[in-house]
């Protein structure tokens, strides 16, 4: 016996001839937490997908071993009924259906007759989410009622409910709070203790070292390095994952700020379920011409709101008074507001960032088709040229420009997003998120791209969770909570505790 709950072993997958894993081995012990990494692009969840048989045994080379025995799984059923859970990094769950619905998809549990025991599985949904420490879910409500960071807990109590030997967790955390995170690295700590294996994935790397017992780096498809975690740190995760010693995190550019040239008066944003309660409430501020401005708060504080409300995206009620070199601008709607001279790039890829059904680069130049317009035709030669340079320009890792947005690992799809907008050329660039699932590799290319956009002139507004981030490339930042603003700082011997407490203060308003 080798001791070992699972094997695999020169794992190869190709698309389209194109191999994306080459040859790897992975071994899991029962009861171990083994962190995947790799960049963007690596191979991570796709050599998941293979254990999970999303990629139906047959159509990669290679073997899988569970207990010592070849695993033959035909489909994500057959690898649930071995053991093998996977919670995906792209969220599953149908929005329409109730959460107990989506927590008991194809997993019913049924009266005799076969009509559906909907008190027994509210009852065991409700027991899934306290685990969780998700109390405010109602769950006969659609899923769609909650937001991503409520989504993305309930796909993971869907997981727990089927009783996994392996559970596979790819990019968990991306839209949960700090505090959200720490149940569910509780959780894990729970599930070990019980001799449940898990395979983790993630660009938070400090989770990674928290959590997981074996590091295994991965790079282009092929095996880096199987290290156990007591001999790493995060920089030697870092260092195999890009295949370099990557000193630096945030690029340092010397650049001037110019005089005010935008300027959000009293933007206020009402609840949609409940428009007597207001999520932003009349917020203003101003922003330099080549000023990078943060804004941190906790999640919920009404970012995101801020500055979809400014753009003209939020989807409830909203007022706001939006000026422009001194002169006041319609954003009414994001088309009105590209026009006049803004761009959005939104937290949430999946809902609001990429057209699924359109290729690479059909996304990229989507918000500048009319350039390309020649009389009544697309000049598609000057089309591909710019999607080459975009691609070029970003770092984005794809085959080639005439794939699908979706076969794109998640940091990729994020990169073509965000150059998307900047082919607009916006005055005022607004990031939500901007490196929510990107490696340690490419955040710093985006950081730097933020940096020299803004020595050109650019004003740049990102709202970011992530306070390291947040002081490593702005200038200045605002801190929100409950809706309104609570601080104000250049950045400058500025520490994530000034911040954090600032976010936190409920009398300071
Ligand atoms: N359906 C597909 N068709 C073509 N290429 C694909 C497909 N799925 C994945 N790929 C390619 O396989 C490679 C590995 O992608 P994968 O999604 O596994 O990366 P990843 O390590 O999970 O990255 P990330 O950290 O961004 O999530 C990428 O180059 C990707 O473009
Ligand atoms: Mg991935």
């Amino acid at each position: 016996m080798s001791g070992y709950l699972l094997e695999m072993k020169g794992i190869v997958k190709k698309f389209d001839g194109v191999p994306a894993l080459d040859g790897i081995d992975l071994q899991v012990r029962p009861g171990e937490c083994i962190g995947l990494c790799g960049e963007n692009g690596a191979g991570k969840s796709t050599l998941m997908k293979v254990l999970s048989a999303v990629y139906p045994h047959g159509t990669w080379d290679g073997e899988i071993l569970l207990d010592g025995r070849p695993l033959k799984a035909q489909s994500i059923r057959d690898s649930e009924a071995a053991g093998i859970v996977i919670i995906h990094q792209e969220l599953m769950l149908v929005p329409e259906l109730s959460v107990t619905e989506n927590l008991f998809l194809g997993n019913e549990i049924t009266l005799p007759g076969g009509r559906m025991d909907y008190p027994a599985m509210n009852q065991r949904a409700e027991a899934l989410l306290k685990e969780l420490k998700l109390n405010d879910v109602n769950v006969v409500l659609p899923v769609s009622n909650y937001g991503g960071g409520h989504q993305q807990l309930i796909e993971i109590a869907k997981a727990l409910n089927k009783n996994a030997r392996l559970l596979i967790l790819d990019e968990p955390s991306s839209s949960l709070t700090a505090s959200e995170i720490q149940v569910l690295l509780e959780i894990i700590r729970g599930l070990k203790a019980k001799g449940v294996a898990c395979v983790y994935i993630s660009h938070k790397l400090d989770e990674v070292e928290a959590i997981c017992d074996t590091i295994v780096v991965i790079r282009d498809g092929k095996h880096i390095a199987t290290t156990p975690m007591q001999d790493m740190d995060v920089r030697r995760i870092i260092s195999q994952m890009v295949g370099r010693e990557m000193n630096q995190l945030y690029p340092k550019l010397e650049r001037t700020q110019g005089d005010i040239v935008f300027e959000a008066r009293n933007v206020t944003c009402y609840d949609i379920d409940k428009p007597e309660r207001k999520k932003v409430d009349k917020v203003s501020f101003t922003l330099r011409r080549g000023e990078i401005l943060g804004i941190a708060g906790l999640v919920g504080a009404g970012r995101t709101e801020l500055v979809s409300a400014i753009f003209g995206a939020y989807q409830g009620a909203s007022e706001c008074e939006v000026l422009l070199n001194g002169a006041r601008i319609d954003t009414a709607t994001p088309l009105k507001s590209i026009r006049a001279g803004l761009a959005l790039v939104p937290e949430d890829r999946k809902q609001h960032g990429i057209v699924r059904d359109l290729d690479v680069g059909q996304n990229i130049t989507l918000s500048v088709l009319g350039r390309y317009a020649r009389f009544s035709r697309i000049d598609r030669e000057a089309e591909l040229k710019t999607v080459a340079e975009e691609i070029a320009r970003l770092g984005l890792k794809t085959a080639s420009p005439f794939l699908p947005i979706t076969a794109l690992s998640g940091g990729n799809q994020q990169k073509a997003v965000l150059s998307k907008m900047l082919l607009t050329r916006p005055k005022v660039l607004i990031l939500d998120e901007p490196t929510r699932g990107v490696d340690v590799g490419a955040k710093f290319e985006i950081y730097k791209l933020m940096l020299e956009l803004a020595s050109q002139g650019m004003s740049i507004i990102m709202v970011s969770s992530e306070l390291a981030e947040v002081l490593g490339v702005s200038d200045r930042v605002l801190v929100m909570g409950e809706g309104r603003l609570r601080g104000n700082f250049i950045n400058q011997d500025l520490t994530q505790e000034t911040l954090l407490a600032a976010a936190l203060d409920h009398t300071h308003e």
